[in-house]
């Protein structure tokens, strides 16, 4: 067996998100601008084939876990044979995170493929509010998938809620209601600063604010941690769901970070936030063979940083727009 996949700080890496298109059916303000970004000729993309391979390689190095990201990728035809390859290639845990827009159409066949966990981006729960952040209608859909995955029995479905300042913070109360008789986890998410969404700290709502609106209406108690995760978790008095909080900029949770990422260009990235990045793509393509492969993520692995740069320098960095990345 092979040695796990350690970067220079001992954080061991078992989780990889894949970007399977750079294409979304919606035109979130807080993920790309409205004129949309540049897209990848088709060739540029990983065929379902080479992101397979890719995904046998990570595997063989200790990866157990992946979710799927885009852009938005339901978009992506082969999506349902990508998940199957997924679980046949010994991958313990396939995710997907989703805009939900076409669940109650796809979802069946996905659970029956092998997707283990959904979550599910919904930033507001009024429709016409709903509009104005997708730049697109979908609310009603959004909620029906929702209740579908409930119905399949994925459990808990995670609600991603991207909290913006004088936008959406008046409905925290209202998420935290939604969670009292349903099987959901309400992530109350930081604005991240990404190439192309107009960030700047003003429509930031840290942690503490939302945890503190989160109170207004409702007695929250500490929920588990759970080890790697993204959020910190709460529960409200008698709720079947819970309600946690991704506090990537004014508290960040670097030091047990387990990610990697593949772009839908075949990019790897170690980390969220910067430029650097290496094409297994290119090096697949030319002929690499699995252990190359193994060795240029270990090598790229030695360079991941500590920690991110902190908000106000990531806001002058270079990075990707999100919609290219994937969360
Ligand atoms: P789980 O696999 O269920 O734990 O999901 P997740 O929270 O890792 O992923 P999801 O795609 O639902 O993303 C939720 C939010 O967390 C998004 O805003 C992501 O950008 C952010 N996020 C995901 N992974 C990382 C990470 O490694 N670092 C930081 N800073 N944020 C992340
Ligand atoms: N800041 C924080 N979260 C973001 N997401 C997209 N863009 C941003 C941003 N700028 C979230 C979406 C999606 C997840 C993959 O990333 O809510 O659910
Ligand atoms: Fe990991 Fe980078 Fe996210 Fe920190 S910002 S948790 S190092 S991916």
């Amino acid at each position: 067996v092979e040695p796990p996949l350690m970067d220079s700080f001992g954080r061991r890496h078992n989780y990889l998100r894949i970007s399977l298109t750079e294409r979304c059916n919606l035109r979130c303000q807080y993920c790309m601008p409205a004129e949309g970004v540049p897209l990848s000729p088709r060739s540029a993309l990983l065929s379902r084939e080479e992101l397979l391979r890719l995904a046998r390689v990570f595997v063989a190095a200790g990866v157990d876990k992946v979710r799927l990201t885009g852009g938005e990728p339901t978009l992506r035809p082969d999506l349902a044979d990508i998940v199957r390859g997924l679980r046949e290639a010994g991958v313990r845990a396939v995710g997907m995170t989703t805009n939900g827009l076409v669940l109650t159409r796809r979802l069946p066949a996905l659970q029956r493929a092998g997707l283990s966990a959904l979550n599910v981006s919904l930033d507001s729960l009024r429709a016409d509010r709903y509009e104005r952040m997708a730049r697109r209608p979908g609310l009603a859909r959004v909620l029906a998938g929702v209740d579908l995955a409930l119905q399949l029995g994925y459990s808990p479905v995670k609600i991603n809620v991207v909290l913006m300042k004088g936008f959406n913070d008046d409905e925290i109360s209202d998420f935290v209601e939604y969670t009292i008789d349903r099987d959901v986890e309400v992530r109350f998410i930081e604005f991240m600063p990404f190439s192309g969404n107009r960030w700047d700290d003003s429509k930031l709502v840290p942690y503490r604010a939302a945890l503190a609106a989160a109170r207004a209406r409702h007695q929250l108690q500490p929920g588990a941690a759970r080890p790697h995760d993204t959020a910190t978790l709460w529960r409200a008095a008698g709720a079947r769901g819970s309600v946690g909080f991704i506090s990537s900029m004014t508290q960040h949770f670097c030091s047990s970070c387990n990610r990697l990422r593949l772009t839908a260009d075949g990019n790897l990235k170690v980390c969220l936030f910067g430029a650097s990045e290496v094409s297994l793509r290119d090096a697949a393509r030319a002929g690499a063979s699995d252990a190359a492969l193994t060795s240029l993520v270990r090598a790229a692995l030695r360079n991941k940083k500590a920690r991110h740069a902190g908000m106000q320098n990531l806001a002058r960095m270079e990075n990707r727009p999100m919609i290219l990345i994937g969360g």
